[in-house]
């Protein structure tokens, strides 16, 4: 297995294991996409990616990270997506969309500023902060909201609302569902015992603690039906006194694929956000590759592996090594929109042919003229030389 293999899950076909990881633009008003989400998700698929997977679109607007989320909460928002995920189909790639809910770390500001919890200046910005929810009155750290405990009648209309996002989806066009389970949203603050310290049977025992995600699980696979492939994000570690080790994790795995889910996909941490007192995995390269490496041996599901993946003979290795079944980039992406290409040139296969008609057709020969002039010695300042 090789970078450039395809990948069959289930009805889908990914021409290639690059795929683009979900990234929060925060350039949304009232959750729509527009002709930005267009353009930028559409460069990757045009750049070669074989899945490309749109931003943690909120499945309700009390779920969304910033007041500028993307949503899926209205059938108004499906236009929008249905031109993202057209250009992503029309450029050969998988249109995937990540669908989310923030719970108890929503309503705080973009990263570019500090991501800090709105306050009155922000209110009176007209973008205030709105009541939260989580499974307990816990708050993400310190000046968060405490969220509101949801009753049983909230968590069941909460399923519905990830069933209802997930339709949206389809009637859009995607064609990969992913949930974020992980980073300290909704569905990993349920399961986390950092977060979760209800006595009811959403609380308590791992079991307990699992059913909140494993409801909305079956809820999407019965809005999805059997054909299209469905990722849940995990935490595979807390990273956080008390919390949820890559054991605990294994058996979530299991669990989660048991009931439907095709990718685990292994981010880690966010459960609470106070840096001081958190343990982060460190940043190395393909720093999250031994948990996916181990959770794809432990359970029979397909991993993806994302951090840090930089260079295509590492992400290749990491496929060959068994590490996972397929690599997500996020800022390398950002970088390079035309990442996935460059990785193919880079591994040896400079016939273009791959590469969307337009461009391969004039950027092949280009390829080999400038192979032409290398050899002859000829460099872009030869002229201004001697
Ligand atoms: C701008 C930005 C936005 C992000 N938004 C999301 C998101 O919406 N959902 C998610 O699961 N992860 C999100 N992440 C995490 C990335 O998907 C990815 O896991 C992380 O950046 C590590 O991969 P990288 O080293 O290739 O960037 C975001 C990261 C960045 C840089």
């Amino acid at each position: 297995m090789t970078l450039f293999s395809p990948l069959t899950v289930r009805d889908a076909t990914l021409p290639n294991r690059v795929g683009v990881s979900p990234m929060c633009m925060y350039s949304s008003t009232d959750g729509f996409p527009d002709d930005f989400h267009v353009a930028h998700l559409g460069r990757f698929a045009l750049g070669g990616a074989g899945l490309v997977i749109a931003e943690a679109t909120a499945v309700h607007p009390v779920g969304r990270i910033s007041p500028f989320d993307a949503g899926i909460w209205d059938d108004a928002h499906i236009p929008g997506w249905r031109r993202v995920a057209d250009l992503v189909s029309r450029a050969g790639s998988v249109p995937g969309i990540q669908l989310g809910h923030a719970g108890r770390r929503a309503a705080v500001r973009e990263p570019w500023r500090a991501g800090a919890p709105l306050d009155d200046a922000d209110a009176t910005a007209g973008f205030g902060a709105w009541p939260l929810v989580g499974p307990s009155e816990i708050p993400a750290g310190p000046g968060h909201q405490v969220p509101a405990e949801m009753t049983v009648a909230e968590i069941a209309r909460s399923v519905q609302d990830w069933h209802d996002g997930a339709a949206r989806a389809m009637r859009a066009g995607f064609r990969f569902v992913e949930l974020h389970g992980a980073h300290g949203y909704l569905l990993h603050s349920f399961l986390s015992p950092v977060s979760n310290r209800r006595t009811d049977a959403y609380g308590g025992s791992a079991e307990n603690r699992l059913r909140y995600p494993l409801e909305v699980v079956a809820a999407v696979r019965e809005a999805i039906g059997d054909g299209i492939p469905l990722s849940y994000r995990i935490s595979s570690v807390d990273g956080a006194e008390g919390g949820l080790e890559l054991d605990d994790l294994v058996e979530v795995a299991r669990r989660l694929a048991a009931a439907g889910v095709d990718i685990i996909d292994t981010s880690s941490g966010g459960i609470i956000t106070d840096r001081s007192s958190d343990t982060r995995v460190r940043r190395g390269f393909a720093f999250h590759a031994d948990f996916s490496r181990h959770i794809r041996r432990e359970v029979d599901v397909l991993t993806a592996t994302v951090g840090f993946v930089v260079d295509p003979v590492q992400a290749n290795l990491l496929l060959e090594h068994g590490d996972a079944d397929l690599v997500l980039l996020g800022r390398e992406m950002l970088d390079d929109p035309n990442w996935a290409h460059r990785a193919r040139l880079a591994l040896g296969d400079d016939s273009h042919a791959s590469w969307d008609v337009r461009f391969g057709s004039a950027l092949g020969p280009r390829h080999r003229t400038l192979g032409r002039l290398a050899e002859a010695g000829e460099t872009p300042l030869s002229r201004f030389e001697g």
